[in-house]
């Protein structure tokens, strides 16, 4: 077992003006830079789950760096995409909030996926629980507090002046306190967490926030009256560009909240 895991806990939240002292064994990663495979530490031999894995691109990672893994991933499509692109690796559809492991796992690693599993974000966290061994990781990030805050008020504010009701946002986006307390309550020991602004370019959407609500707020789109979308999507558009659109284009206002905690 990787020692550095086992140093004191002391939690550091970033961004925002929010720092406090620090010791930790995963204080090596600095804020926003490192990847989080790098925070995950993946060691040769190891058994790692990679939850909400999507098409496997980090699933992939992980595997080259010797682990052995397992991607699972709601969405049957995608884990048709990741089982196409590697072959070579294991995947299985199976949600966060309802899923069991055969033996238990090294470590659990999720990236920009738990704030998709938004139904019942304990039952997530006692699912990783379960899939670990004692001492075993959970290394994840999601959206926190704040996430996509100016694409959300956009979209709000289109709805409302389009007589549609406000929008029930499929996302969990928890504050750093919200989620350490969460994982303190579901057994977890938090050794780091972090707390910082990402703004990120939004190249696959040439039509800006539309497109972004297009592809990741479809489901919100489901069952308006066909007339009424691209107007409120223009809408959108014209109320989100004075906060996310630059000269060189549009940027997502993330906001992320990564962790390392170990089982207790
Ligand atoms: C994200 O923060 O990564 C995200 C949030 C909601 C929808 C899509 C992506």
């Amino acid at each position: 077992m990787v020692l550095r895991y086992e140093a004191p806990s002391m939690t550091r939240w970033t961004a925002r003006g929010v720092s406090s002292a620090y010791d930790s064994s995963f204080g090596y990663v600095s804020a926003q830079g490192a990847p989080l495979v790098e925070l995950l530490d993946p060691q040769h031999g190891e058994r790692v789950l990679d939850l909400g894995c999507g098409t496997g691109v980090f699933t992939s990672e992980i595997h080259s760096r010797g682990a052995e893994v397992l991607g699972i991933d709601g969405s049957a499509a995608m884990i048709e995409k990741a089982l196409a692109q590697y072959p070579g690796l294991d995947f299985i559809v199976g949600e966060g909030d309802d899923f069991t492991v055969a033996r238990p796992f090294d470590a659990v690693f999720s990236n920009a996926a738990l704030h998709w599993m938004s139904r019942e974000p304990d039952m997530v966290i006692a699912n990783v629980h379960a899939a670990l061994r004692p001492g075993g990781r959970f290394v994840a990030e999601l959206g926190g507090a704040g996430n996509c805050a100016a694409m959300i008020a956009a979209m709000s504010t289109a709805w409302r002046e389009h007589g549609l009701p406000e929008p029930e946002l499929p996302w969990f986006f928890p504050s750093p306190a919200e989620y350490s307390t969460r994982l303190e309550q579901g057994g977890f020991a938090v050794r780091l967490l972090e707390y910082f602004d990402r703004p990120t370019p939004m190249d696959e959407c040439p039509d800006g926030a539309a497109d972004w609500v297009r592809v990741f707020g479809a489901p919100l789109l489901e069952g308006l009256p066909g007339d009424i979308v691209e107007p409120l999507l223009r809408r959108v558009n014209e109320l989100a560009a004075p906060a996310l659109r630059r000269e060189t284009g549009w940027m997502a206002d993330y906001v992320r909240l990564r962790f390392a905690a170990v089982r207790r």
